[in-house]
């Protein structure tokens, strides 16, 4: 099988690896380079569990070849905390009781944060629009809803 080595920048650091022409962005993130707040669940591009950000986009890392993304700039929810303080988000989700088991929350959180650089202050219809590719089976939704409304005021000063 070929392989290649590809360049990318992990939550701002530059790093290198050698992937086979089929390895997803899920295997190199969890299993290259230890990263496993991208969860893997249903493997097939449709629960939104294994999202990372590329370039500040949503993605699902378990159907995007890790070739692909190359040169690109990719965010985990490792790359979240800045100098040992929660993103907003993540904060939010606590304060909010925004999880459960916690399968669907880092792919959740990641898809927020790209959802409020997007939409600095959704409403409710947009939220929940938005986070249609990200599948919860414990919260029924109520909750991640609650968590990036009460976020809003915080990231709209933020980006003032
Ligand atoms: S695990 Fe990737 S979309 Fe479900
Ligand atoms: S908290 Fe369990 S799937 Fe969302």
């Amino acid at each position: 099988m070929k392989s290649m080595t590809l360049s990318l920048t992990i939550n701002g650091a530059l790093r290198h690896c050698e992937v086979a022409s089929s390895t997803v962005l899920a295997d190199v993130l969890r299993d290259t380079f230890g990263l496993q707040g991208c969860k893997v669940a249903c493997d097939q591009g449709v629960c939104g569990a294994c999202t990372v950000l590329v370039d500040g986009e949503p993605v699902a890392a378990c159907a995007t070849f890790a070739f692909v993304v190359d040169g690109r700039s990719i965010m985990t929810v490792e790359g979240l905390a800045q100098n040992g303080v929660l993103h907003a988000v993540q904060t939010s989700f606590l304060e909010n009781s925004a999880f459960q088991c916690g399968f669907c929350t880092s792919g959740m959180i990641l898809s927020i944060v790209a959802l409020l650089r997007a939409h600095p202050e959704p409403d409710e219809e947009t939220i929940r629009d938005w986070l249609g590719g990200n599948v919860c089976r414990c919260t029924g939704y109520g909750p991640i809803v609650e968590a990036v409304r009460r976020v809003i005021p915080a990231h709209a000063l933020e980006h003032a």
